[in-house]
């Protein structure tokens, strides 16, 4: 409370805070700031007991009511506990993606966010939550009010995010949503639970792996957008020695155990198998496709699309896209509408595949 000269406070709130205003109005700031950071920052327990998780019913009812939907494809493999539980033995097994490439590119990322001053950070599809982490680690030295709001389809892996980035920064709310078909419930959270600026982050390839393409995705967030707010994409990109014959992901031996079970439990939830009968038989049961280039009309031009399949009905499970980096940044700014603030490319050795960052804000 602030109290002018010749401010009378009244003596059942002269217990509370109050500062008497001299002519020094910035050192006047200056302390008030001090003292409200200090308050509250020694107020804040360190771990959240317990975090919201709002709850799109539209989603949810789909953990009960089988068949998935038919046009979900990357979203059956991911959804619920199980599929959680499948992606994280996935990642967490070597050879899922080197490891010192892995850390080139969240470096890029940390330094692509170094002088944002961002109060929220929404991001999309968190998977283990590891990467945040270490995003918000950052982003909370300039601000440490920051606040993380993961949107996930799986309610196991949205969890695990709000307990693991949880442990850096508070988690007013996590969102399990589809944030390709229902982004308008996403859009009401996000304005009752998030302040400006905000960062909307899609990393680890999702914009490559999803169902109803990047058009639709880029064109819904653009909509949730304001001014002041910014994009955060890093996409799978091929460097200019790339040949279907080099591409690593056309062939079985690449995919480790933890990979294998993960497609396979995507095709188990389909046909009802078991998934250890599809695993033992990965070789003839799984098969992959790749489209070249892959056509989609409002999509980026000239994009790869390798197909995962079920070898039998040839049923697509999934798909990785692979983008040309020119094109990519192209589609961006001219099609999107989106201004580019960095882009960043990071080759594998070989240069045939590679990781693109880019930060972007509308225009
Ligand atoms: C490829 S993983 C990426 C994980 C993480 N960002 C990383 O870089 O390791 C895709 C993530 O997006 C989520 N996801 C995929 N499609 C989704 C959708 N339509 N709506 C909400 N979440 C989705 C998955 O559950 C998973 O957490």
């Amino acid at each position: 409370m602030v109290a002018g000269q010749g401010v009378k406070l009244p003596s059942d709130i002269a217990s509370i805070t109050h500062l008497r205003l001299a002519d020094n109005w910035k050192r006047t700031a200056e302390q008030l700031v001090k003292h409200f950071s200090e308050k509250l920052l020694q107020d804040q327990p360190l771990k959240q007991e317990s975090t919201l998780i709002a709850v799109d019913p539209e989603v949810s009812q789909r953990q009960i009511s089988e068949p998935l939907p038919a046009a979900w494809r990357e979203r059956t493999l991911y959804f619920g506990s199980e599929g959680a539980k499948a992606w994280l033995h996935a990642v967490n097994e070597d050879g899922y993606i080197p490891k010192n490439h892995h850390h080139k590119i969240e470096r890029a990322l940390i330094a692509c966010l170094d002088r944002l001053d961002i109060r929220s950070f929404v991001s999309f599809g968190p998977g283990d939550g590891e990467t945040d982490k270490r995003l918000v680690a950052r982003l909370k030295s300039r601000d440490p009010w920051l606040q993380y709001i993961p949107v996930d389809i799986s309610d196991g892996l949205l969890q695990r995010a709000i307990k693991v980035v949880g442990e850096e920064v508070n988690v007013p709310i996590g969102i399990l949503g589809d944030f390709e078909d229902r982004t308008a419930f996403i859009g009401r959270q996000l304005r009752r639970h998030t302040v400006s600026s905000r960062l909307f982050s899609l990393l680890g390839n999702t914009l490559g792996n999803l169902d109803a393409g990047e058009h639709n995705f880029v064109e819904n967030t653009r909509n949730l957008m304001g001014q002041e707010d910014f994009l955060l994409i890093e996409v799978s990109i091929i460097g200019p020695n790339w040949s279907k014959a080099k591409d690593q992901r056309l062939r079985h031996e690449s995919y480790n155990e933890g990979y294998r079970r993960f497609i396979c439990h995507g095709i188990a939830r389909r046909t009802g198998e078991s998934v250890e009968s599809i695993f033992k038989d990965f070789e003839k049961r799984v098969s992959f496709e790749v489209e070249l280039p892959a056509m989609d009309a409002q999509g980026v031009e000239n994009c790869i699309a390798i197909h995962t399949k079920a070898a039998l009905d040839n049923h697509v499970v999934g798909t990785i896209r692979r983008y040309g980096w020119n094109a990519l940044k192209t589609w961006f700014e001219n099609t999107m509408r989106f201004k580019i603030i960095t882009a960043k490319a990071i080759f594998r050795p070989g240069r045939i595949i590679g990781n693109g960052i880019i930060l972007a804000r509308t225009s």
